[in-house]
C-alpha cells in the first residue's frame, strides 16, 4: 500500500481535534442524470452477468458500488479440502471467480464510478493477508478504510474459527472525506448477526445500509453486479436509494 505517500490531514485528525475539522455531516457531490438503458431494469433482481451489466453504464456516472466476488482463495488456500461433500456443497456450487475476472470487474466499476466515488469490497482472510493490490492496477481506486463485520456466530476454520469477515473500502480519485462522507457514527468493528441463507453468504443489510446512507443522496444509484440474495437491494430499499444490480444466477 501506498499510504504514507498519501497521508493528509484526513488520515491524522480525529473528531476531538475540532479545529482542523475534515469531518462534515452534509454531502455536497451529486451524482450525474443518466438514463439506464432499456435491458437494466432498477430496483429488481436481475439475472445476468456482472460484467455485462457493468459495461451497458455510462463512464462516471454513479457514486457507490458494492462488490463481493465468489472467491475461489477461500476454498483453495484454506483447504477446506471436503468441497461437493459436507459444508462446502452450497458453496462449491455457486460460480467462482478467478482473480482475472475480479480484477476485470474492479476495472470497470472504477470507470462507472463518479469521481470520489466509493466501492465497498468484501474481502476474504486469505486476500486480505496476501494482499490483492493487483487488483486495483490500471484504476484510480486507493483503499480508505477498513470495516470488519462480526457475525454473530461462529464458523469453520481448521485453526481459529471464523466470525467475521472484511470489508474494504476503496475510493475512486480524488480521495478526501469531506463534503464526501457524511455519516461518522459506523464503528470499524460492525456487529450484525448473520443473515442465514442456504448456499449464498448474505452481507449485513444494516451495515451495507449505513454506508450506503454515508456516501449517497436519497435517489442516487448504488450498484451491485454480483448480488446473491441481493442484500444491497434490501439496504437501498431501506435507505429511498436506487438499486442496479444482478446475479449470473438470477
Ligand atoms: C458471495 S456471493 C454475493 C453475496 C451477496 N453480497 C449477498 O449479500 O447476498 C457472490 C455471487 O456472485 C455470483 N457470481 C459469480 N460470477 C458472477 C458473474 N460473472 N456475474 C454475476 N454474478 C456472479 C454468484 O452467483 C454469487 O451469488
Amino acid at each position: 500500500m501506498t499510504r504514507d505517500a498519501h497521508t493528509t490531514a484526513e488520515d491524522s485528525a480525529t473528531p476531538e481535534q475540532g479545529q482542523l475539522s475534515v469531518f462534515s455531516n452534509e454531502r455536497l457531490l451529486e451524482q450525474p442524470s443518466i438514463a439506464l438503458p432499456p435491458e437494466l431494469t432498477a430496483n429488481t433482481r436481475l439475472k445476468m452477468d456482472g460484467l455485462h451489466l457493468l459495461a451497458a453504464l455510462p463512464d462516471s456516472a454513479v457514486p457507490a458500488a458494492f462488490f463481493d466476488p465468489q472467491y475461489r482463495g477461500v476454498l483453495d488456500h484454506l483447504a477446506y479440502g471436503n468441497e461437493g461433500v459436507h459444508r462446502g456443497q452450497g458453496r462449491a456450487s455457486l460460480p467462482q471467480m478467478s482473480e482475472q475476472a475480479i480484477a476485470q470487474f474492479i476495472g470497470e466499476l472504477d470507470r462507472i464510478l463518479i469521481g470520489s466515488g466509493h466501492l465497498f469490497l468484501w474481502m476474504d482472510k486469505f486476500h486480505l493477508c496476501t494482499g490483492f493490490r493487483d487488483w486495483l492496477a490500471g484504476t484510480s481506486l486507493d483503499v480508505v478504510d477498513l470495516i470488519t463485520w462480526d457475525k454473530g456466530r461462529i464458523g469453520m476454520g481448521y485453526r481459529s474459527r471464523r466470525k467475521s469477515e472484511y470489508l474494504v473500502v476503496l475510493q475512486k480519485a480524488p480521495r478526501k472525506a469531506k463534503g464526501i462522507w457524511k455519516v461518522h457514527t459506523i464503528p470499524d468493528v460492525w456487529s450484525e448477526t448473520a443473515p442465514q441463507q442456504r448456499g449464498v453468504h448474505p452481507k449485513p443489510v444494516e451495515l451495507q445500509a449505513e454506508l450506503i446512507e454515508a456516501v449517497t443522496n436519497p435517489g442516487d444509484l448504488v450498484v451491485d453486479p454480483a448480488a446473491g440474495a441481493f442484500s444491497v437491494l434490501a439496504a437501498c430499499q431501506q435507505r429511498n436509494r436506487v438499486f442496479l444490480g444482478c446475479d449470473i444466477n438470477g
